[in-house]
């Protein structure tokens, strides 16, 4: 659903054998939903899917060995190819004897080499160990005739020999296809029956993208009636997904301590901040957005935001109790005094500074400042969850 553009360039890539063809996009995005939905709809052609294990594949060429032994037609295999015979039962009437040592390497070269016509996946080359990763460049240059090879990856998550390989094979590829975010008529025809309304408030908060649109539906009551207005505020309400949760919790894992400490203020200041202020902020003062594998992205000319609201929430929500009340008692080191800038933990007797407040659920009920559609509320079940950020006037952003 909405990626007719997409299907069209990767089913023609697809069907032009022999060849490579990339498909990259961030994770949720639905690279692997695009792959599938194209190869569903070839005939006569043998598929085979198989994805490389995070954080790096532990077994070397594995995925190129588990692709392999779905096969069930070999042309003429040369003798390297033996070498696999204990590796891939499944083949090892249609494999020459083992009779010389070969490497690895070159003997599952030289098995796909005699695949024929097939289509081989494979997904998350981000996390390919390192043969995986010199192997698909020397395929990529010289393709046996009939086989495409479709190479899928989080351009956000390469990492050492993976930017290189990536690089190379774009280099050889007879097509890159890039899967952005749906569009609001995208996630509305994603989501079923759900009001128009209800399908921009989605859009919004989940960026277009299609995984965060399934989950949070998964939470969400029937939205089919909801004017604009409800279905933000059943989102504010809802829990963060789990499997949300764990996705956001991963990637911030993956991140170095400088760039995890960015995101985090980034979650805690809740609106788009130039990299100085959320430095400031992180009290990281070499930290890059840049480093932060797209979980932080450039929203607007020098400013930074997580790259959807969920992400934001997520990240804000994992916070410990004192490292949440630390960002928000010195977000940028710059508070005038000891006030906590979002009213959160409260800590009476002391002068207000921000010209707004988080609206915590602790944030004395005169603050100036009051929500707005591009905010959230604080829940019981969020943790007083801030609704918007609040630098005073005098800070670096
Ligand atoms: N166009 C779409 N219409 C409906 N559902 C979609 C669409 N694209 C993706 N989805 C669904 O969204 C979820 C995430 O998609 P997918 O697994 O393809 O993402 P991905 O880019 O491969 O993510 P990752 O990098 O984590 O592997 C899946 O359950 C998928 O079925
Ligand atoms: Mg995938």
């Amino acid at each position: 659903m909405g990626r007719e553009r997409e299907l069209a360039a990767l089913a023609d890539a697809v069907n032009w054998p022999p060849g490579v063809v990339l498909v990259e996009g961030a994770a949720g995005v639905g690279k692997s939903r695009l792959v599938a939905e194209t190869v569903s709809a070839l005939r006569g052609v043998h598929v085979a899917t198989r994805r490389c294990l995070p954080p790096r594949d532990p077994f070397p060429l594995g995925v190129f060995i588990e692709l392999l032994a779905d096969c069930r037609r070999l042309g003429s295999v040369r003798s390297a190819a033996g070498a696999l015979r204990s590796r891939l039962p499944e083949l090892a009437h249609l494999l020459p004897p083992d009779s010389r040592p070969a490497a690895l390497f070159d003997a599952v070269r030289d098995l796909v080499a005699a695949i024929g016509r097939a289509v081989l996946v494979i997904e998350d080359v981000q996390w390919a160990d390192a043969d995986t990763l010199r192997l698909l460049p020397v395929i990529a240059a010289d393709p046996p005739p009939g086989l495409t090879l479709v190479v899928v990856y989080r351009p956000d998550d390469l990492t050492g020999d993976a930017v290189s390989a990536v690089r190379e094979l774009g280099a050889h590829a007879a097509a890159t296809v890039s899967v952005g975010p749906l569009d609001v008529a995208g996630v509305w025809a994603m989501a079923g029956p759900v009001s128009e309304a209800a399908a921009e408030v989605l859009w919004e908060r989940t960026g277009g993208f299609p995984f965060l649109v399934e989950q949070a539906l998964g939470v969400l009551p029937p939205l089919d009636r909801a004017d604009r207005r409800t279905a933000a505020a059943l989102l504010d309400d809802a829990p963060v997904p789990g499997l949300v949760r764990d996705a956001v919790a991963d990637a911030v894992r993956a991140l170095s301590p400088a760039a995890r400490a960015l995101v985090e203020a980034a979650a805690v200041l809740g609106e788009p901040a130039s990299a100085d202020l959320l430095r400031a902020a992180a009290d990281r003062p070499t930290a890059r957005p840049e480093d932060t594998r797209g979980l932080l992205v450039e929203v607007e000319p020098g400013r930074y935001d997580h790259r959807t609201w969920f992400a934001r929430r997520a990240v804000y929500e994992a916070l410990s109790g004192p490292d949440r009340a630390h960002l928000h008692g010195a977000p940028c080191g710059c508070w005038p005094t000891a006030r906590p800038p979002c009213g959160w933990p409260p800590t009476p007797g002391v002068r207000a500074t921000s010209r707004r407040g988080c609206g915590t659920a602790s944030a004395p009920p005169d603050w100036p400042w009051r929500p707005d559609s591009r905010t959230w509320r604080s829940t019981s079940s969020a943790r007083s969850w801030p609704r918007r950020a609040c630098p005073p006037p005098n800070c670096p952003g």
